[in-house]
């Protein structure tokens, strides 16, 4: 379905032609003076040069020819576009739409699945790198923004109609690996992965639980930073897991078995869901051909024994570093395992683009990458590498979010203080049942994490401010929700009132009747434009503002308007039509940020 936008401007546009001007001066936009006009167009002016007259007498000239032609589709019985046109010094041409237009652009969207939205004409097959964990090591804050802005950036390039492949692209081919195994053979030496001549089946079942992991590590880490010895020990375990030594393997593997599980259920808490569980690990069988190809084709070469590609460019403004593919040692690196599995997904699932979405202190690990990558054909042309880099997500002290004692903020335990405090408030809101205020605190909770972060443009820093970000009113996910389960409650009581019905809704929207009501109207006519934005930019911030003006319309509306008293049970059903259209907008867009609203709150 057309643009409400372009569907003005094409009428505009056919007023100027018919004037004698070119066509194009006809573009029309949302008016900045919403006290004047709904929407206004300023090509009367940019056509003064041209032919040499008085804007004013342009924009004089193309009203009279846009009245005439409401003038001549009323005759017809048809529906004029406008209700007001008008020419105003020194040029401007500021126009109203009609009421019964706008219930009939409003009727088509509602009638439609996709609520006027264009699904992409030439859908692509689009991998979202997110999420990006580290097995073995606690889900922090800082894997946070990635799991929240790569699961609405998912849901919306899936609802453009691409299809996408989410992967997690789980880290567990570093230090990290050799600095966990090094701490466990510390502490049990006698266990069968470190008897090189263990040769019977390892054991089933892991020699750690998942909070014993999530303490070893640490340990592991802080010591190596003392310890020369230790230090070098953990470098050896990662290389000899990289080569394949068996026992390391079998170690990793549980390793590996304990953190999956555990991290599936914190995901599984933020609605955030992936559809491949891939590891840096599964790019290692790629890397020793990898390697060759790079240095047979001239274009890697060893550099102090280390393996390294070029990828400096003239106009590079800052240092570009080297490449490094492997270590002296012969080791992976970061890009060694970045590289490999761009290889994978090319020939696994052949995609047109990948989209990274990653903390944006990465971007020149990605420069590095994506350059190194095209300068070596590991990727065709034509597909996109595209980087979405965040900012911090910050305390009130400008600082890197931290627990009120100063540690590493636990995401469970983050989610555990704003559920709980969701529920203080929906408990001091209304008596409720408590079961299901714990429910409902969980799906508001989540709204308040969501939109806190999504409502910022992904690339900046931003303070995450629990007060805020659980407050019922304002630019929050609570207040979205809250409208949403107002609409709720409005339909729920309309359908007790009108059982006839058998629980259907009227459909027919009807010309507004209210200033309020005409704002909200228009407020939903820029459904498809938003989305349209949204996808193109990959901006969840977009849908955010959208649907925080949205929501800001209805209850302006609500509060206006007696729906449930009205007598005129004509008018009263076009009210439960356009709520109810509003709720499915609302619901859309909230679908599309990763959270659902409750039944009531
Ligand atoms: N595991 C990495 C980290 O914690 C993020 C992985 C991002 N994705 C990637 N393909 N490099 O920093």
């Amino acid at each position: 379905m057309k643009k409400i936008l372009e569907l003005i401007s094409q009428e505009v546009s056919s007023a100027f032609e018919a004037c004698g001007y070119d066509a194009s001066y006809g573009k029309t936009g949302i008016s900045n003076r919403p006290d004047l006009c709904e929407y206004q167009c300023n090509g009367a002016m940019a056509a003064k040069k041209k032919y040499q007259k008085a804007p004013i007498m342009i924009a004089n000239e193309v009203v009279e020819k846009l009245a005439a032609h409401m003038e001549a589709a009323r005759q017809q019985g048809a529906v004029p576009l406008f209700e007001k046109a008008e020419a105003v010094n020194p040029g401007f041409i500021n126009l109203k739409v009609s009421g019964e237009y706008l219930a009939g652009y409003l009727g088509d969207m509602a009638s439609d699945a996709d609520l006027s939205f264009e699904k992409a004409k030439q859908p692509k097959t689009i991998m979202i790198d997110f999420g990006g964990a580290n097995v073995a090591k606690p889900l922090h804050v800082g894997h946070l923004r990635s799991a929240i802005i790569g699961e609405s950036v998912k849901r919306i390039c899936r609802f453009a109609g691409h299809t996408v492949i989410g992967d997690v692209h789980l880290g567990d081919w570093g230090l990290q690996m050799g600095l966990i195994i090094t701490e466990v053979r510390h502490r049990q030496p006698e266990l069968p992965y470190f008897d090189g001549n263990f040769e019977g089946e390892y054991p089933q079942e892991a020699p750690f639980t998942i909070s014993e992991l999530e303490e070893i590590y640490p340990t592991a880490s802080a010591k190596s930073k003392e310890d020369e010895a230790y230090k070098k020990e953990a470098l050896e375990a990662t290389a000899k897991l990289q080569d394949g030594e068996r026992g390391y393997r079998a170690l990793w593997q549980h390793i590996l078995n304990v953190s999956i599980a555990d991290l599936k259920k914190n995901y599984g808490n933020l609605n955030v869901e992936f559809d491949l569980w891939k590891k840096e690990s599964d790019a290692q069988p790629y890397i020793a051909d990898m390697a060759e190809y790079m240095k047979k084709e001239g274009y890697a070469y060893e550099d102090q024994g280390a393996l390294i590609v070029d990828i400096k460019e003239e106009s590079d403004t800052k240092e570009v570093p080297p490449c490094i593919i492997l270590k002296s040692d012969g080791a992976a690196l970061y890009t060694t395992t970045d590289l490999a599995t761009i290889i994978d997904r090319v020939k696994n699932y052949d995609p047109d683009e990948i989209i990274y979405v990653v903390d944006k202190r990465q971007e020149m690990h990605f420069t590095q990458v994506f350059r190194c990558a095209r300068k070596t054909k590991l990727v065709k042309d034509d597909m996109e590498l595209k980087f979405l880099g965040f900012g911090t997500m910050n305390g009130k002290d400008g600082k890197p979010f931290k627990t009120r004692e100063g540690g590493v903020m636990r995401l469970e335990r983050l989610i555990s203080e704003i559920n709980d405090e969701m529920y203080k408030k929906i408990m001091e809101n209304h008596e409720a049942d408590p079961d299901e205020a714990r429910q409902t605190a969980k799906l508001v909770g989540l709204s308040a994490i969501k939109y806190g972060d999504l409502s910022n443009q992904a690339s900046k820093d931003y303070v995450f401010d629990v007060d805020k970000f659980t407050s019922f009113e304002g630019n929050t996910g609570p207040y979205i929700l809250y409208t949403i389960v107002r609409i709720k409650s409005i339909l729920n009581k309309y359908r007790a009132q009108n059982t006839s019905a058998g629980g259907d809704l009227p459909k027919t929207i009807l010309a507004p009747a209210n200033e309020s009501e005409k704002a909200l109207m228009l407020e939903l006519t820029k459904f498809n434009s938003v989305m349209e934005q949204a996808c193109e930019e990959l901006a969840p911030h977009k849908i955010c503002s959208f649907i925080y003006d949205l929501s800001n319309a209805l209850n302006r509306f609500y509060h206006e308007t007696k729906i449930l008293a009205q007598e005129d049970k004509v008018q009263q059903a076009g009210w439960i039509a356009l709520l109810d259209l509003t709720k499915r907008v609302l619901e859309t867009g909230i679908d599309l940020l990763g959270f659902e609203a409750p039944e009531r709150m």
